[in-house]
């Protein structure tokens, strides 16, 4: 078995709690090495991780593991510096969302990653979610998907990321915009938003209509002044329609002209635990797979520009 060597920066709450148990699952793994600013931090991660080379600084990681590929896990204010410099010494790169501050630093990051040849994926988890790759596998059966929605509400009206250096749309609701773009076929031919500010100074609600080049419309539907945390998708193909709440019901409802047919989150994960169930397993395995053959990630940086370019479309085409 060919092994990737993977070399880790960050000891943070993603890390630990979905990115590294993924990837200490695996078996053609090896965790080269693990970097964080805080030692007490570092030495937590890296004792319940068993990685042996613990550093404070990522550069003199990376020179001292060699890896074939790092985890970038931090805040996006501070993640295209070492982004860059990974991929200028040609290593592949998986990172969290947002993938950057602006359309432009994820342009940068995709160009350096051409042109050094690395793989590179950025942790959109939902389109890793075993319920939505399988319920999206059924509805294709009837042909390519021709209507979707994307919706993703919380009560947070004054949510602040970053102390305010990326916007709530950009940094948490692009989860609900790449999904969109996902289930429409990933190339979008016009658009047209509405966005508001309730019960805040900031804007927190951005809903759009999304053509897309695959004939698909897909609706955008997400605000974060309403009831609580509940994000949820539609589905529909000639003749069949999904309903999926992976989270709050866990289960997805499939209607026919055959009846209704029902799957649960558990069921299509094969486990409740929710690093499995809710996608970062198979985003991580996804990454492996595709270094261990030779093929770019379906969300490399490459695509998430199309994601993050669909973002500055939003705000660019209000209809008031
Ligand atoms: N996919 C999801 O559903 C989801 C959910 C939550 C957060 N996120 C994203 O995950 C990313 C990380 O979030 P988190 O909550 O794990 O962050 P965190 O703040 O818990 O951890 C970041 C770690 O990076 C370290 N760090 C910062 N700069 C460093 C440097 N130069 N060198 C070494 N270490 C450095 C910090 O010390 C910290 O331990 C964010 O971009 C966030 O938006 C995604």
């Amino acid at each position: 078995m060919n092994k990737i060597n993977i070399a880790l920066i960050g000891a943070g709450g993603m890390a630990n709690g979905v990115h590294y148990p993924s990837l200490a699952e695996f078996e053609d793994v090896n965790l080269v090495g693990l970097c964080d600013l805080i030692p007490a931090k570092l030495q937590a991660t890296a004792a319940r991780f068993h990685i042996e080379n613990t550093f404070t600084d990522y550069k003199q990681m990376l020179e001292k593991t060699s890896p074939d590929a790092v985890y970038v896990l931090m805040p996006p204010q501070h993640l295209f510096e070492p982004v860059i410099h990974c991929l200028s010494q040609g290593h592949h790169v998986f990172i969290e969302k947002p993938p950057g501050l602006t359309l432009h630093q994820v342009q940068e990051m995709a160009l350096a990653a051409e042109r050094n040849g690395c793989k590179t994926m950025v942790g959109f988890n939902r389109r890793f979610i075993p319920l939505m790759r399988q319920v999206k596998a059924i509805v294709e059966e009837n042909g390519s998907i021709i209507q979707c929605m994307s919706t993703f509400h919380k009560n947070s009206p004054a949510a602040l990321y970053y102390d305010g250096i990326i916007d709530v749309l950009t940094c948490d609701a692009i989860h609900a915009v790449d999904a969109l773009r996902w289930l429409g076929g990933g190339n979008v031919k016009a658009v047209a938003s509405d966005i508001n500010s309730f019960d805040s100074d900031r804007e927190n609600s951005f809903n759009a209509i999304v053509k897309f080049d695959s004939g698909a419309s897909g609706y955008l539907c997400t605000n974060w002044a309403v009831g609580g945390r509940i994000h949820i998708f539609e589905m529909h193909a000639l003749g069949i329609s999904a309903y999926i709440n992976p989270e709050v019901d866990g289960r997805a409802v499939i209607h026919t002209s055959e009846g209704v047919q029902e799957l649960t989150t558990v069921e299509a994960a094969g486990t409740d635990a929710n690093y499995k169930a809710y996608g970062f397993y198979g985003e991580s395995r996804h990454f492996v797979d595709c270094i261990q053959g030779a093929r770019q990630p379906d969300t490399c940086f490459a695509d998430a520009v199309k994601t993050m370019a669909l973002v500055e479309q939003i705000y660019r085409s209000r209809m008031n």
